[in-house]
């Protein structure tokens, strides 16, 4: 198996250049996306291919705002060791302390800690005075010392924020034992100049400034999330926050295939190096969009579908020629691979585990089993087996692990003229099966009216997608769903070769995240209150 250490490969990407660290935030601000909640097994898995990345630093969550957010954190800080595993605080001595005990045990543990410095969040959201803020921050950094030696300060909405007065609170944070400092562009607001210019502002006047990493967080509201994170590292920062994909709040965050891929493509503009091993991009990113149900969007760069096809005779024809004619990254380079097709019904439980980690995912023995169960099941019902199928495949295995209810089985009468009728059969969570009926507008329908009354909730449906996964009248459909409750949105996904099961199987999987998010929140702090 490669180890992030050893596989630079590039040639270009040499420890000769100064290095960027790379810290991800995909399970904290890009599991903020509406909808993209995640179980515990999800963010694990997701951890260990940011391990196998190579990222040099995870945010695993936000321990306060929920026991299942703390467990998490404290889960991917006991298995993670080659990335330090950072938890998110306000600057409240509850958070800190909760933060603490999560990383605390971390072969390598971070706290970070915000709070927001800007006039307008000063005035209007905390309503402290500029002193009470630069007390809180010293107070707290001080408290997270006591935990970790690494300890990460952001001043919310830093580029917003008067320079003079952000000098100030930064300084206080780096006497007070902040070791990395993180400027944030919140509101995706800056523009790559500006944002620059803070950063250079910061390593010219404030005292102790070369001691301590600086760091970028960058939204992407204007599409300038990438160029203003590489804009600060041009102006000094050494850290830089991301997510796979770009998701997160709003229009996101910097997306770290793209950040990563630019500062190897172009070392004449900028010569910097990281420790991310390339080739696991993408599987990284397929990852991330199958656990969180966020489609890649086709045109995407680097992980897009698109990203690599050429559709314009010249370019085909130039690409034949010299590829570098049209390409100016080497598809294998990022992780895609050309002979999509990869096993059959006859391939063995080696080289099935060997694709699989190929892909990202590492399986313990039991889980390998039952997946190679469900592998010579679908090889059953599809001759060929392609990179997506076993990515669904494993969205569903890792599914089994926490659904509440499982589909156990559908019967479904419907045609041109009448009611449709849906009869389903759940297990419930103690592995109890229970049966019941329902009429409706159409098959899908009657099968989610059926589910309604099986588990007792009742969500309203926003939208239903059906797409086909891969080529050939035997391909696995996929169905995702978006539910609303109670104003919490959920997102399902749901594989099969046969549509309405796949349907069902999308729309319980949002009735459990409902449930799971409605246990799990009960009297629980949201993130909003920051
Ligand atoms: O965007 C932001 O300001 C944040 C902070 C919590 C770092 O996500
Ligand atoms: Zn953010």
């Amino acid at each position: 198996m490669d180890t992030p250490d050893t596989q630079y490969n590039s040639s270009r990407d040499t420890p000769a250049y100064p290095r960027v660290m790379i810290f991800d935030t995909t399970l904290r601000d890009g599991e903020q996306s509406p909808g993209a909640s995640l179980n515990l097994p999800e963010k694990l898995e997701i951890a260990h291919a940011l391990e196998n990345l190579g990222v040099d630093i995870i945010e695993a969550g936000f321990p306060i705002t929920s026991p299942g957010d703390f467990e998490a954190v404290h889960a991917v800080a006991a298995e993670i060791t080659n990335s330090t595993v950072a938890g998110l605080a306000r600057c409240t001595e509850r958070d800190v302390r909760r933060a603490g005990e999560a990383v605390g045990k971390a072969a390598r543990g971070r706290i970070h800690i915000f709070l927001a410095t800007s006039k307008i969040h000063r005035e209007f959201k905390l309503k402290k005075a500029k002193e009470e803020i630069i007390r809180l921050t010293v107070e707290n950094v001080k408290l997270a010392r006591e935990y970790v030696a690494d300890v990460e300060f952001s001043p919310e909405d830093a580029s917003r924020t008067e320079l003079d007065y952000l000098a100030e609170v930064v300084h206080a944070a780096i006497e007070a034992g902040a070791t990395t400092i993180n400027c944030p562009d919140t509101v995706g607001n800056a523009t790559p100049s500006e944002y620059r210019a803070m950063f250079e502002y910061l390593l010219q006047h404030v005292p102790g400034a070369k001691n301590v990493i600086f760091s970028s967080h960058c939204h992407n509201d204007l599409g300038l999330a990438v160029a203003n994170s590489l804009s600060a590292v041009l102006g000094g920062a050494r850290q830089v926050e991301c997510t796979i994909n770009g998701i997160g709040e709003r229009a996101g965050n910097a997306a770290l295939e793209e950040i990563v891929m630019a500062m190897r493509t172009r070392p004449d503009q900028f010569p910097f190096s990281t420790r991310i091993n390339s080739r696991r991009l993408v599987p990284c990113s397929r990852l991330v969009s199958t656990l969180t149900g966020l489609h890649v969007q086709r045109n995407k760069a680097i992980v897009g579908e698109n990203a690599f096809a050429h559709e314009a005779g010249i370019h085909q024809d130039g690409i034949l020629k010299e590829r570098s004619t049209y390409e100016i990254i080497v598809p294998e380079d990022v992780g895609w691979v050309q002979n999509k097709l990869v096993l059959g019904k006859h391939s063995g439980r080696h080289a099935f585990r060997q694709r699989l980690e190929e892909l990202g995912h590492h399986l313990d023995e039991a889980m390998l089993d039952r997946a190679f169960e469900a592998f010579k099941a679908l090889g059953d019902k599809k001759k060929e087996i392609y990179d997506e199928d076993l990515e669904a495949l494993m969205d569903e295995q890792l599914k089994t692990d926490r659904q509440l209810f499982q589909l156990k089985n559908l019967q479904v009468m419907a045609g041109t003229y009448g009611v449709a009728t849906a009869t389903v059969t759940l297990l419930d969570s103690t592995g109890v099966e229970i049966t019941d009926a329902a009429i409706g507008d159409g098959p899908v329908d009657a099968m989610f009216a059926a589910i309604q009354r099986l588990t007792r909730i009742s969500a309203q449906l926003d939208s239903f997608q059906v797409r086909s996964i891969t080529g050939g009248r035997e391909a696995q459909g996929e169905v995702t769903v978006e539910l609303t409750h109670h104003n919490h949105k959920v997102r399902g996904r749901g594989f099969s070769t046969d549509i309405l099961e796949a349907s069902a199987k999308a729309y319980l999987t949002a009735i459990n995240r409902i449930r799971t998010i409605t246990q799990r929140t009960v009297g629980q702090a949201s993130p909003l209150d920051a």
